[in-house]
């Protein structure tokens, strides 16, 4: 009977609703993430997607290392709390922030350049509408693709970090010389898969990396004496590779090609290197080594078209990990200060 209801049916509907809209809350898994949408801007600042692509395409002219550098800020800021722009901030008298930790070798300013230009064409566009990690995002994608490698969707609406620490780094960032254990475990931690992270991998196709990141691969390897290289080298590659570093102790800036056979193309190049001994970095090799990646080195390394379906969709994913909305985030004015300058 009615009357045994433990509410009264006009209260009942309400009730319901409250508790599916709380399970909907605890269910999805990310809101933010949620709301995003390509389409963000569409009524507040209708041509984002050409001036950024304009800017980043003529900065890349000019300066052809914009495109690795702005892919590794990319990375770097995503793999640290978020795709929330807190990267770019500076440091100043509070704070230290984010790109100033000791993890952050070489993180170029080209990458920081090519942002903060597009961001002052927006603002003189559409003031305080396009937050500064969706200018990262699409500039990322822009590059990616310019340099031949796939085009894929960046949905918008991020908003902007209200923290940037040093100290947030700290175990966040894969590392030059980290097992493949660690590697997975550090890409699973953020719900990247073994398949991911060799694709996500495929970004060494492009851009450099200093000798000091790699000399314990090309001197005295294995205690050995100092014209000793890891033997997994190819032997031509390995003395090219001392030859030039030679003087990276006086010179930190000495750098090397991620990919020493076409560094500026975003091909697949990477993944046939890492099966000829042409892989730079002790984790490329590694990946190519271990049983639980060589299989999608390979697979990569003979097909193109896989390693770009499967770069672009782990970038879709990587690119909407850890947003910000609403109020736990801004539209930053500038990209290297907080609104309120005081936090
Ligand atoms: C990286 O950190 C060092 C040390 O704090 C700093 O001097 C350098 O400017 C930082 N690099 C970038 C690109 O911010
Ligand atoms: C790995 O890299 C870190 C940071 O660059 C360095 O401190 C450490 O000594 C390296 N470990 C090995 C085994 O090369
Ligand atoms: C390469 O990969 C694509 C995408 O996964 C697939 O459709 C195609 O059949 C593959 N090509 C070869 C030759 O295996």
């Amino acid at each position: 009977m009615a009357t045994h209801r433990p509410l009264p049916p006009t209260i009942a509907p309400t009730a319901f609703m409250a508790t599916a809209l709380i399970l909907l809350l605890l269910l999805l898994p990310d809101e933010a993430e949620a709301k995003l949408s390509p389409k963000y801007y569409q009524n507040t600042c209708p041509k984002v997607q050409q001036i950024v692509s304009d800017v980043v395409t003529n900065k890349q002219i000019t300066t052809p290392t914009t495109a690795a550098g702005t892919l590794r800020l990319f990375f770097h800021d995503c793999f640290v709390g978020g795709c929330d722009a807190s990267v770019l901030v500076s440091t100043n008298a509070f704070n230290r922030a984010e790109r100033d930790a000791d993890e952050n070798v070489s993180l170029p300013g080209d990458g920081f350049d090519a942002v903060i230009r597009a961001k002052t064409a927006l603002e003189l566009e559409c003031p305080g509408v396009v937050s500064c990690s969706d200018v990262l995002a699409l500039a990322t994608r822009d590059l990616v693709s310019m340099l031949g490698g796939p085009f894929y969707r960046v949905r918008l609406g991020r908003k902007d970090a209200l923290a940037s620490t040093a100290a947030s780094v700290a175990g966040n960032l894969p590392h030059t010389n980290m097992t493949v254990d660690l590697l997975i475990a550090n890409f699973a931690q953020k719900g990247f898969s073994v398949q991911e992270l060799v694709a996500l991998s495929g970004a060494h196709t492009v851009g450099f990396s200093h000798c000091s990141e790699f000399a314990t691969r090309i001197y005295g390897y294995g205690g050995g004496g100092q014209a000793e290289h890891d033997p997994s080298m190819n032997p031509h590659f390995a003395a090219a590779l001392q030859k030039a570093c030679a003087n990276y102790g006086n010179d930190p800036t000495i750098a090397a090609f991620n990919d020493v056979m076409t560094p500026g193309k975003f091909d697949n190049m990477y993944y046939q290197n890492l099966l000829r001994g042409l892989g730079l970095l002790a984790s490329d090799y590694a990946l190519a080594a271990d049983p639980r990646t060589q299989p999608y080195v390979q697979l990569y390394a003979a097909n193109q078209t896989a390693f770009f379906s499967d770069f672009a969709h782990a970038m879709e994913k990587l690119s909407v990990f850890g947003v910000k909305a609403g109020h736990k985030g801004e539209v930053r004015r500038r990209c290297d200060e907080f609104n309120n300058l005081s936090t």
